[in-house]
């Protein structure tokens, strides 16, 4: 490998789309074809945006999409305390900001809840641009205020279910990040629409998740997409825990301008660095429920797919994908075995040597699905108006943006005239993100063991297991395969890259419909 030059920068990306993931600093080298990324830990405290500087990479397992959906909420209090408690507590200088302890201890202390009478009305769409006629269920968006005092407002977009809405559950979506909007949801992933690839019309996609449950769509933390503070230090203060924080408000706000929500069964779910919001989110919930005695929030569930929970496991887990998907040579893959210890704050010389050498050995993928196209231009195409739920747009981030970008959908969102973009651009830095949300029992995963990260992760857990490792089946295909924990569940889907729903949408909308009904999918 041939580095003409070397600069050294603390960079994080956004785990949705190119500029993704990490919690990691880095450096880049410049090399005769792009900008290489080469991960580096040195400070995980703090990350800074860089997504205009370098280009991305990201690291979550590909391909076989792995969701673990934690089941009955009633048995996950403990755990989910289990869970977010234990962190690793070797060798981090940085002390993890996100106190499990503290929030368990401390009283419960009452949050702002303002009143919410006719504003739904206010934020009920008329209609999209480009929207496809016979629209048949109701969407709203707007500004929910989480803190007058600085003037902060959070930004979600709801869409009913076409039927019989009044006995779906109410569904949470958060993309990860850090600092990505969950607007990518709801317009290339698992919403109502798509965007065709001249980004200014809509068309159905017939597998939204809407079709069997009422979906919230909640851009966080200010500053990401449409949410935003008058105060514009409070983005220099972003992490996990505010991140929490003003979800959780959003949420009981939220319940009172849609009273009629209130005592619905509500889930939880998201990809990526949501792997971190979610549980942490339910986790206040079930912990805020249990100090005041009462279902302030029905929570059933949490599901959350690809996503980023602990470093160690993830990142051991992602090069041992790469070698076991013909993405790397033994020799760096062995080199990796030998000199990368994921869980130690500095890597070594050897280290970095070695998964530079991995990286470069992978080559111009699209490292969210390694066997899809990638977007050669950028410059979006006159596209027919009718677009395709078979057919997922590589050049989606450039289409999604001219999309929401444009004044006249914006307002139709009610939202005031914002660039918005799909990763945030105003959020300089991520204070906190422990190393881990999971237990690790075994402080060492052993990183000779080739399974991809969210099994390392699942296995860190110790779960005695229900149903053993299975495939499951639609339409007489495999659809993917599972495996059923203690309270826990592990679903692949298969042929899907990290945004899973916009790959394979049928796949991915019937695993969550068994989620919901608290079934596994078939077995045959
Ligand atoms: C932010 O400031 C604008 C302009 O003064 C105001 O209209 C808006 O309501 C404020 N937002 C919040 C959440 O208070
Ligand atoms: C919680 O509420 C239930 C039902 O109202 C009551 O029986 C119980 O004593 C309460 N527990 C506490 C700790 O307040
Ligand atoms: C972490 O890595 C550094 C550099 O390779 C090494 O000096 C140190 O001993 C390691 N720490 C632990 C706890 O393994
Ligand atoms: C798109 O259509 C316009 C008007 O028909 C034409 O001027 C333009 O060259 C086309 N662009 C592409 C990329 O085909
Ligand atoms: C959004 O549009 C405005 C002007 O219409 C432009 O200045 C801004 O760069 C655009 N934002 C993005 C993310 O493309």
């Amino acid at each position: 490998m041939r580095k003409t030059s070397t600069q050294k920068s603390r960079v994080s990306f956004c785990d949705e789309g190119s500029s993704e993931i990490k919690m990691a600093s880095i450096s880049v080298f410049k090399a005769s074809h792009p900008l290489r990324i080469q991960m580096r830990r040195i400070q995980r405290h703090r990350w800074l945006w860089g997504r205009k500087k370098v280009v991305p990479v990201a690291f979550l397992a590909p391909v076989a999409a792995v969701w673990a959906a934690l089941n009955n909420a009633d048995i996950q209090a403990d755990k989910l305390y289990e869970l977010l408690k234990t962190k690793r507590s070797r060798n981090s200088p940085v002390s993890n900001t996100w106190s499990v302890s503290d929030e368990a201890t401390n009283e419960y202390s009452p949050v702002y809840i303002a009143p919410q009478d006719g504003l739904s009305d206010l934020d009920k769409i008329v209609t999209l641009p480009g929207q496809p006629s016979g629209v048949n269920f109701n969407q709203y968006s707007g500004y929910v205020t989480v803190n007058p005092n600085a003037g902060r407002a959070l930004f979600y977009y709801f869409v009913e279910s076409p039927t019989d809405s009044s006995n779906k559950p109410l569904v949470l979506w958060l993309n990860g990040g850090p600092g990505c909007s969950s607007m990518i949801g709801a317009m290339a992933e698992l919403g109502p629409f798509r965007i065709t690839s001249d980004g200014k019309s809509l068309f159905t996609n017939e597998y939204a998740w809407s079709n069997v449950a009422n979906m919230l769509f909640l851009e966080s933390p200010a500053g990401v997409g449409f949410s935003y503070s008058n105060t514009t230090s409070d983005y220099d203060h972003a992490g996990d825990k505010n991140t929490a924080d003003d979800a959780y408000i959003f949420i009981l706000n939220w319940l009172e301008r849609f009273p009629q929500y209130k005592t619905r069964d509500f889930y939880i779910t998201g990809e990526s660095y949501a792997g971190h919001y979610v549980p942490q989110l339910a986790y206040k919930i079930l912990l805020n429920n249990k100090k005041t005695n009462q279902t302030i929030i029905n929570i059933k569930g949490i599901a959350i797919g690809n996503a980023w929970v602990d470093d160690e496991t993830s990142e051991s887990g992602m090069f041992d994908y790469w070698w076991t998907h013909a993405i790397n040579s033994d020799a760096t893959h062995n080199a990796i075995l030998k000199y990368c210890d994921f869980g130690n704050e500095t890597l070594s010389e050897m280290c970095v040597q070695s998964t530079n050498k991995a990286f470069d050995e992978m080559g111009n993928v699209d490292i969210y699905n390694i066997y899809a196209p990638i977007c050669l231009n950028t410059d979006l195409r006159n596209a027919s108006s009718t677009g395709s739920i078979d057919f997922f747009d590589p050049c989606w981030k450039s289409i999604i943006v001219k999309y929401l970008n444009d004044s006249v959908v914006q307002k139709a969102f009610h939202v005031k005239p914002t660039s918005w973009d799909y990763c945030s651009d105003v959020i300089p830095g991520w204070n906190d993100s422990p190393v881990t949300i999971l237990p690790i029992i075994n402080g060492d995963t052993d990183a000779r063991v080739p399974i991809t990260s969210s099994r390392y992760s699942i296995n860190a857990l110790n779960l005695p297991i229900k149903t053993p490792w299975r495939p499951w089946y639609l339409n007489k295909e495999v659809g993917g395969y599972l495996e059923a924990y203690e309270g826990l569940l592990l679903i692949t889907v298969r042929g899907a890259g990290h945004t899973v729903p916009s790959y394979q949408p049928l796949r991915a909308l019937t695993l969550f419909s068994s989620f919901l009904g608290g079934v596994l999918p078939p077995s045959s």
